[in-house]
């Protein structure tokens, strides 16, 4: 679950984004723009993007190539990067061969993401394609400019093999980004001189996106130099940082209610912390740090069971385990279909052992009230604070399916093993 160091777009490569799409697992949400999201927004800071038209069918494709006359570059919208040498990028003659073009990317599977739209752009001459991006630099905690020369489908392969061709440039909050520190990063970059200028007042204005828009990406790839001499984005990543939304009441037309997974989907409206994951050990935990600790030592103790269980999510309850919060929690996790067994695992703190307890016992009577019983098997492990008195309690109510574990390592043992009996 680690953060990898620096990746590239989305899912890839060198600027920074979490494994899980959508939300990092310290429950921060993340909301991904399409490619012609990021363009509108770039175009509204006066950033020269070519112009182009979302189209939802072949039909539309060629209407908005007509539109746009001449030849057009027929483009896969999904978030996920790579789409051009995953053949969703291609170049279209005329009106007919947009059709044509579009009928091939609709539909089409980028990564697990299906094509249900393609942006039809104005197609550029290109005479250099350069790299940019911002981001955040948690390691470092700053922000990072990044910049090459040698930008293109091609910027993973050379941040590997020829890692000083990729300029990496901390940027200060406190004094951001005007011109000459543009040009500094432009020039770090190795762009060559004449690209300098028009660059530099790309970046300027793409800094201006990050800070206004409260983003933590932002990437251009390519940024061109045009055979008549100018600078453009040809490519546009921006991810928003939800955290923001109080203050960005507009970015909520960019939360893709569509592509969000129904049971994060349900839970963010709980206001619980949840992220689905693709095993069948259904995990609850208070405190982020328990939970994400749990996660691993229920991958590590499946590994000894048939078809090795892992966890099926990460669910933390916080402090304050109420009974309505674990009915919550339990009943977004038993209505994964893929969930067999469920480990509850709670270190008793200022909430103490007892309380999470009645919580457990009257979550089962209101999931039981609302036609839900629970009929998964239950490990439950309490620690920690008043732990004794907690157990008496769940051992009175005598609860079906309940199975009272004193340690972790073995309650994720005995949890991974009722997940691999498909109990
Ligand atoms: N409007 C355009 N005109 C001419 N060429 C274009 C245009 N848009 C894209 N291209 C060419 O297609 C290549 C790939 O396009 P783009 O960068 O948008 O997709 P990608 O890099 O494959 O996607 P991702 O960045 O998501 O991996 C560009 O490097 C550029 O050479
Ligand atoms: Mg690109």
């Amino acid at each position: 679950m680690a953060m990898s160091v620096l990746r590239l777009g989305f899912m890839r490569g060198i600027a920074g984004r979490g494994p899980q799409p959508g939300l990092d697992i310290k429950g921060r949400t993340l909301v991904d723009l399409f490619e012609h999201q990021a363009k509108e927004l770039f175009a509204e800071y006066g950033i020269p993007v070519p112009r182009g038209i979302v189209a939802h069918t072949a039909e539309e494709a060629r209407a908005a190539a007509e539109q746009l006359t001449g030849r057009v570059v027929v483009k896969a919208q999904v978030k996920t990067g790579g789409r051009g040498k995953a053949g969703g990028v291609k170049v279209a003659d005329d009106a007919a061969d947009a059709y044509q073009k579009a009928t091939q990317i609709l539909g089409m599977d980028i990564k697990g993401h299906t094509v249900h739209k393609v942006l039809i752009e104005e197609a550029s001459q290109i005479a250099e394609e350069y790299y940019f991006s911002f981001l955040l630099d948690r390691a470092n905690r700053t922000f990072l400019a990044i910049c090459s020369a040698a930008g293109g489908m091609d910027i993973e392969e050379v941040a590997h093999t020829a890692p000083e061709k990729v300029a990496k440039i901390p940027v200060s909050p406190i004094t951001g980004v005007h011109r000459d520190k543009a040009r500094e990063i432009a020039v770090a970059g190795g762009l060559p001189p004449q690209s300098i200028e028009g660059a530099a007042e790309l970046i300027e204005k793409l800094w201006a996106v990050f800070v206004d828009e409260d983003a933590s990406l932002v990437e251009v790839n390519p940024m061109i130099l045009s055979a008549d001499g100018q600078v453009k984005a040809l490519d546009g990543k921006v991810t928003l940082d939800e955290n923001a939304s109080f203050r960005q009441p507009e970015h909520s037309a960019y939360v893709d209610k569509a592509a969000e997974d129904p049971l994060e989907a349900k839970a963010k409206e709980k206001h619980l912390n949840y992220v689905k994951l693709d095993g069948t050990v259904g995990i609850i935990g208070n405190g982020a740090g328990l939970v994400m600790s749990t996660l691993d030592v229920v991958a590590y103790a499946g590994e000894a069971y048939p078809g090795q269980p892992k966890p099926a999510n990460f669910l933390d309850i916080g402090g304050g385990a109420s009974a309505e919060v674990m009915a919550n929690g339990l009943e977004i996790i038993l209505s994964d279909p893929s969930v067999k067994s469920v480990f509850v695992n709670v270190f008793g703190g200022i909430t103490a052992c007892d309380a999470v307890a009645n919580g457990i016992v009257s979550a089962f009577q209101l999931l039981e009230s609302r036609g839900e019983a629970v009929t998964h098997p239950l490990v439950v492990r309490l620690d920690g604070n008043n732990a004794a008195l907690g157990r008496q309690i769940l051992a009175d109510a005598a609860l079906p399916r309940v199975e009272l574990v004193d340690t972790m390592d073995d309650a994720a043992k005995r949890a991974a093993e009722l997940a691999a009996v498909g109990a």
